[in-house]
């Protein structure tokens, strides 16, 4: 088994114990869409798709768990970082890139190390198509513009 799919099995136990249908649904969906997108971007931008997806299955669970995005990127590098240890599926060093992702996703006005990039711009791209009908929040405007050119779309 890969250990993407390792990681998935231990995030979809952990999603589902979430009660609402609802957010059960928006939370397993945002997961595996934002995972999705960090392949694409990886593959485009010459970074490991496996390491990328694997920072968008964690990069919201500690919203997940808790309820509260209050500082979830900063608590939820910690989590990551717990339950890599845990699942031992990573080197240190790939530990630390997938948490970095994490801790700085929320960030989506500055600029950080290319996986933190890749990781906030998946996060775009998932909220933006989840629905594009809907307009582009003001402060991911920027990022979609320039994701669109970046992608030709
Ligand atoms: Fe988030
Ligand atoms: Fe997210």
């Amino acid at each position: 088994m890969s250990r993407l799919k390792e990681l998935r099995i231990y995030v979809d136990k952990k999603i589902n114990k979430i009660e609402d249908v609802d957010k059960r649904i928006s939370a397993t969906a945002h997961l595996y869409g934002v995972s999705l997108a960090a392949q694409m971007l990886a593959k485009k931008r010459g970074l490991d798709p496996e390491l990328a997806a694997m920072a968008g299955m964690l990069h919201d669970m500690y919203a997940y768990k808790t309820g509260s995005y209050e500082d979830h990127a900063h608590l939820g590098a910690d989590l990551a970082n717990t339950i890599l240890g845990k699942l031992e599926l990573t080197t240190t060093e790939e530990t630390d890139i997938i948490c970095s992702a994490i801790y700085h996703h929320d960030d989506k006005a500055s600029v950080d190390s290319p996986m933190d990039e890749l990781l906030k711009d998946a996060d775009v791209l998932d909220h933006c198509f989840k629905d594009s009908s809907k307009p582009v929040k003001e402060k991911e405007q920027k990022r979609y513009d320039a994701l669109c050119k970046e992608l030709g779309l």
